[in-house]
């Protein structure tokens, strides 16, 4: 199978490991999702927002399947868009690659907001507070007060994306050191936190019944954002048959285990209600214990191990507009390299962008969209592994996803059940960017496409 231009050039080296990979997926997963979504969830969930967590696990463990199985077939760089690239052909890689831009684009914008809530609260500890204009994007604060411009989350973008067009080399050793931090302290919230959870605040476990479950899972779908991550290091895993099902699935159960535990233990220490307009709700509920040790250990895990989310998001979509415009979809200037063999135009473009984004658009929002684009993308993946069996069955597949006609339309039907919960706000703003997509394709990607041969 021909695939397109990102299968032609230089080897990239063999270097990652299965525990790399799971290492991986923790660094570009924990972050905003854990540390400041689960607020947001417990109101629409209450108790069982642990459910919720479960919920949106199960969706993104029937879409690593499906990444498995292509990862196994196709091991190259660029992750669903390639795949879709490679089996359905140039619309549907086109959809899938745009739906992507939105996931790692707004995802980037969203981390930096989250960033910024608990900069603002390690700062507030430090007795330094910023104007609360500045704080948050145009709206009221907790207080009730008008807010306009998040500026720490505008500068914090502008500086990731500064540290990318310098030319950084995400090394291994950095990324693992600071998951090991922030999963330990994740732990220790939950060890330090069962001993202050009040079992009355866990009932009625359901306030808002199956709906609120379900409500919740489309919202906390966000904390598992960053997992197809892993499969974009395809050309880069000594073993990648084997090791990318095992790093997939492997850091998806973790973080599933390890969030489920966080929203159990928040919601029986801080009643799920008093959540509303928190920022920083892990912060809320250790301070609640009063073990001041544990509260500057939050902040500064959150701080540090958002970093590296926000920065792998960026990096995800300087590699990814690279590759569409590599393959003549987007103009050619966003793969043009410096001496560095940097993309500047792309990082500096989206970076600036992104960063604007995130000083104007409040997080629950930006959440929304981001988990809408995402899950199209495991939509059209789910819907590609079948197609494939059966056009293809001849492929040499070293991971198959075990029975494909079942799993396939089972976890279509758990997305599209994940999308229809989220606002209709969030449809329009879907459609919208959708329709301005395929306007570009049919303008321009269609007539400039420099893929020929895709079987
Ligand atoms: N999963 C990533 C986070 O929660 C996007 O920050």
């Amino acid at each position: 199978m021909v695939g397109p231009n990102a299968t032609k050039g230089s080897q990239l080296k063999k270097v990652l490991t299965t525990t790399d990979l799971v290492l991986l997926g923790l660094g570009a997963m924990v972050g905003t999702g854990i540390f400041v979504v689960t607020g947001l969830g417990a109101e629409r969930a209450g108790p069982a927002l642990a459910l919720s967590f479960l919920l949106a696990a199960a969706a993104c463990a029937l879409a690593a399947l499906c990444y498995s199985e292509f990862a196994s077939m196709i091991p190259v760089a660029g992750s669903g868009y390639t795949y879709s690239y490679a089996t359905l052909g140039e619309i549907a890689a086109w959809v899938v690659g745009w739906s992507l831009i939105a996931e790692y684009g707004l995802a980037a914008a969203a981390v930096s907001v989250g960033w910024s809530g608990y900069f603002q609260s390690l700062l507030g500890g430090l007795g330094i507070h910023l104007p609360t204009v500045l704080s948050a994007a145009p709206g009221a604060s907790a207080s009730g007060a008008q807010t306009l411009f998040n500026l720490p989350a505008c500068i914090v973008m502008l500086v990731i994306t500064t540290i990318l067009s310098l030319g950084i080399r995400e090394s291994k050793r950095f990324n693992n050191l600071l998951v090991l931090i922030k999963v330990a302290v994740v732990l220790m919230v939950v060890i330090v936190g069962i001993w202050y959870v009040k079992p009355e605040n866990l009932t009625p476990f359901m306030p808002f019944g199956v709906s609120g479950i379900v409500s919740g899972a489309a919202l906390a779908f966000f904390a598992f954002i960053g997992f197809d991550a892993v499969s974009s290091s395809a050309e880069e895993v000594s073993d990648p048959q084997r090791s990318l099902p095992v790093g997939l699935l492997g850091s998806l159960a973790i973080c599933a285990a390890l969030y489920a535990s966080v929203a159990l233990v928040s919601t029986g220490i801080v009643p799920f209600a008093q959540f509303v307009g928190v920022d920083d709700p892990i912060a809320l509920v250790i301070s609640r214990t009063g073990v001041n040790w544990l509260f500057y250990l939050v902040n500064i895990a959150a701080i540090l191990g958002m970093l590296t989310v926000i920065l792998v998001m960026t990096y995800g979509l300087t590699r990814l507009v690279f590759a569409m415009s590599r393959d003549g979809l987007l103009p050619p200037l966003l793969s043009k390299v410096n001496d560095r063999q940097i993309p500047v135009a792309s990082t500096w473009g989206l970076g600036t962008l992104a960063a604007l984004i995130a000083g104007v658009v409040p997080l629950g929002t930006l959440a929304e969209l981001i988990n809408m684009g995402t899950l199209m993308a495991f939509i059209l993946m789910s819907v590609a592994v079948p197609v494939l069996r059966l056009r293809r069955p001849d492929l040499k597949r070293s991971f198959s996803m075990p029975m494909p006609f079942v799993l396939g339309p089972l976890s279509v039907v758990i997305c599209l059940i994940l999308a229809f919960s989220l606002a209709w706000m969030t449809w329009i703003a879907f459609i919208a960017w959708m329709a301005v997509g395929l306007l570009f394709y049919f303008a321009y990607s269609q007539r400039h496409a420099r893929v020929e041969n895709l079987e």
